[in-house]
């Protein structure tokens, strides 16, 4: 197969499709894997088999199955867990006394062992201290077929290896020859399918934004230097300010976390976002070579990603702070305030839009923008006029239907969530699938509707 003249190019698409470039000098491992997925649809050869992909979205996602490796296991690592447990959530919980909520990621989440191991230490030992605290952990990855096992909670005996007697018998129930987590320690876990080499983040429409802490273990080791780079200053710009990035033990390298203060504990380094490193030219200084270039421009596949939960309210209790004045240079306004969302300044961020609101009051957009950051601070009444407010400004403006939908379906209205995803889908279906929402991390029109659609298939059963 390594001789069919499409091979470089089939090579190429799932390289710059996963961030995978460690596939670049495993073609025997590539080839097999080429084959089993030829077999199982009837592909004769890799050109057939590249318009195949094109055509059927699933079977990217089954190929991508065959390529990603998961090894994972509930409290793998635990020296790194115990910097989480003495170091971490001890830091995050004295900060975050006033607004009482702790947003965790797990980036390259696998089967969910990493997650719900967050889960199980928060509800045990810092129960007493979180009780009416908002908790949030995502777990996001790019295999599905993981991302299923993940929800449903049910594990082998070997990926709870690591987990004592006394865990395992409180947290988990025998099921068979397998464990299932109690309900207790899934409530605040939520999982969803991302691409770190490909999907847009800080992005609000994912719920991946203003975190204390982002765990991205043994993921990376996959990719280039310059998909790495690019990934971990997206992840700076994920967290608040002061907060805390966990790679894996292999991971490690000083060039590409200069932007991060370094805290050494027993046997694992963190990685804290500070003012005391400076962002612009740490990013910069990182070599930009890639260590593997594709032999052929990558071919021009639409790739689409999806994810079933509804944005989450995140911050009930916000205090409030002196208004700032909109910023009016460095890129558009509205930047500035996702910019501030992002970094979990809800209340600057909804004063700015009020700020702008006062001398623009018919734009859609800052209304929008207004009842998403209103939404992260918990004010649901006001987040909900401020949309029907966008909506009857200009009935042809997507997204505030789009994220209607979303809002009335966390609120349990079903009927009124389908209404307005399905009026977010007609306007998508007139538009070109390929034009952009710059203002919304470039998401495309194709990719917004395919979210909606999936929403809309979650919400009808
Ligand atoms: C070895 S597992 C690590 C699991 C867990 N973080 C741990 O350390 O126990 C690597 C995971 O990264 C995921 N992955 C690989 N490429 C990815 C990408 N481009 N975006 C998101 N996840 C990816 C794989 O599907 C796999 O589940």
């Amino acid at each position: 197969m390594a001789n069919d003249s499409f091979y470089p190019r089939l090579k190429a698409f799932v390289i710059e499709t996963t961030g995978m470039v460690f596939f670049s000098d495993k073609d025997e491992e590539l080839t097999g894997i080429f084959s089993k997925r030829f077999e199982a649809v009837g592909a004769g050869d890799c050109a057939a088999y590249l318009v195949y992909l094109e055509t059927d979205k699933d079977e990217l996602d089954e190929l991508i199955a065959e390529l990603t490796i998961g090894e994972t296991y509930f409290f793998r690592h635990n020296e790194q867990f115990d910097a989480i447990r003495n170091i971490v959530l001890p830091r995050i919980i004295r900060k975050n006394q006033k607004n009482r909520r702790i947003r965790i990621w797990s980036a390259g989440c696998a089967i969910g062992a990493e997650p719900y191991t967050l889960s199980i230490i928060l509800k045990k030992e810092f129960g007493a201290e979180l009780a009416g605290w908002v908790i949030d952990i995502v777990g996001t990855d790019i295999n599905k077929k993981f991302l299923a096992i993940a929800k449903r909670g049910r594990f082998r005996g070997w990926a709870l290896r690591a987990v004592s007697d006394e865990i395992k018998n409180e947290c988990f129930t025998p099921a068979g020859q397998d464990w299932t987590i109690k309900p207790y320690f899934t409530k605040n876990v939520m999982f969803r399918y991302h691409n770190l080499a490909l999907d847009p983040f800080p992005s609000h429409l994912d719920n991946l934004f203003a975190f204390d802490l982002i765990l991205c273990r043994n993921v990376t080791i996959y990719f280039n230097h310059e998909t790495i780079r690019s990934i971990i200053r997206k992840f700076h710009e994920c967290l608040v300010d002061d907060g805390w990035l966990m790679v894996g033990h292999s991971e490690p390298n000083m060039v590409t976390f200069k932007a991060f203060k370094s805290v050494n504990a027993p046997g694992t380094v963190l990685y804290q976002k500070s003012d005391e490193a400076d962002e612009t030219t740490s990013f910069a200084e990182v070599p930009p070579t890639p260590l593997w270039t594709p032999p052929l421009p990558p071919p021009e596949w639409k790739i689409t990603t999806g994810t079933i939960n509804a944005i989450e309210a995140i911050a009930p209790h916000v205090t409030p702070e002196p208004a700032p004045e909109p910023p009016q240079t460095g890129g558009s306004r509205l930047d500035e305030i996702r910019r501030l969302a992002d970094r979990g300044k809800s209340g600057e961020a909804a004063r700015c839009c009020e700020n702008l609101l006062k001398t623009d009051k018919l734009n859609p957009s800052i209304h929008l923008f207004h009842a998403l950051v209103l939404e992260q601070m918990g004010k649901d009444e006001d987040a909900e006029a401020a949309l029907r407010r966008a909506i009857y400004l200009d009935r042809n403006f997507v997204l505030p239907h789009y994220h209607f939908g979303l809002f009335l379906y966390k609120k349990g209205d079903q009927k009124g969530a389908s209404r307005s995803l399905a009026n977010a889908v007609r306007l998508l279906s007139n538009m070109d699938d390929a034009r952009a929402f710059e203002e919304y991390d470039g998401i495309s029109v194709a990719q917004l509707k395919e979210l909606a659609k999936i929403h809309l298939e979650a919400i009808r059963g």
